[in-house]
């Protein structure tokens, strides 16, 4: 059905992310031994005798995070380009939800939020790879915690939606912009320091390459709701 035109597009396309990969697969080497060999620096100069070394282990400090940053940037790009299910299999929707949320209620409780489960309990299995969804529901959680950091509410909500399975995350943070709600998905963009803008890009292959769909509803000073649906997997 494509044009000639839109191959193009696609060869083009599946090149540049193919070399986008290789790239930082070649950028992690080096970066693992400047890393090193900066953290080695850091112990030869763990106690500072002058103000010249002071000052010399204030700069190696500072390197020093900015190779972390360097290195989680990578992760999250090679996790977005190696996002591939492997272990697709039928699984109840609120079980994973739980064994996910049982991992994520330290951190929640820690930053004062209190996470609220509704489960339908009567949905059908939903096919999935429970690892590699994981990354995509812990990314959509952790957002919501970021986004209150003076505590608040995370409500987790499956029920069926005709052929679907759906689930909602719905947070009582500052939701967001029209302008910033238009550009979530986008790889890189994120409004805080350090942030990869890798998330919810991510989040979006994970749910679409298992057959679902993400949304997100938002609106300044009314919280967020992100809701994920799943084809419902056929009994047997
Ligand atoms: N629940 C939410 N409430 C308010 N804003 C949100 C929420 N979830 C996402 N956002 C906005 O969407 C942006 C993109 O999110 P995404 O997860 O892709 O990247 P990030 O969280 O900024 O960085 P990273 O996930 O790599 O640490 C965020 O920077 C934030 O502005
Ligand atoms: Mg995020």
């Amino acid at each position: 059905m494509s044009t000639p035109e839109e191959k193009r597009l696609q060869a083009q396309y599946t090149q540049i992310a193919t070399l986008a990969g290789q790239l930082a697969h070649e950028i992690k080497n080096p970066l693992s031994t400047i890393s090193m060999n900066v953290e080695l620096l850091a112990e030869d100069f763990a106690q500072p005798q002058n103000q010249r070394e002071r000052r010399a282990l204030e700069r190696i400090r500072r390197v020093q995070k900015e190779c972390g940053r360097l290195q989680s940037l990578l992760d999250d790009f090679l996790g977005f380009a190696r996002a591939q299910p492997q272990n697709v299999e039928a699984y109840p929707l609120d079980r994973f939800l739980e064994e996910v949320l049982e991992f994520f209620a330290p951190q929640a409780q820690r930053h004062g939020v209190e996470v609220v489960q509704l489960f339908d309990s009567d949905l059908p299995p939903v096919r999935i790879d429970r690892q590699y969804l994981r990354a995509a529901i812990l990314n959509l959680l952790l957002n919501s915690l970021q986004a209150m950091p003076q505590g608040g509410r995370l409500e987790v909500r499956t029920r069926r939606d005709g052929r679907w399975v759906a689930v909602d995350l719905i947070d009582t943070g500052p939701g967001m912009d029209e302008k910033t709600l238009a550009r979530i998905f986008e790889p890189f963009f994120s409004t805080k320091p350090g942030g990869s803008g890798l998330g919810l890009p991510t989040a979006r292959k994970i749910v679409e390459a298992l057959g679902g769909t993400i949304q997100v509803q938002s609106e300044p000073g009314r919280g967020t709701q992100f809701t994920l649906r799943f084809p419902a997997a056929s009994a047997g």
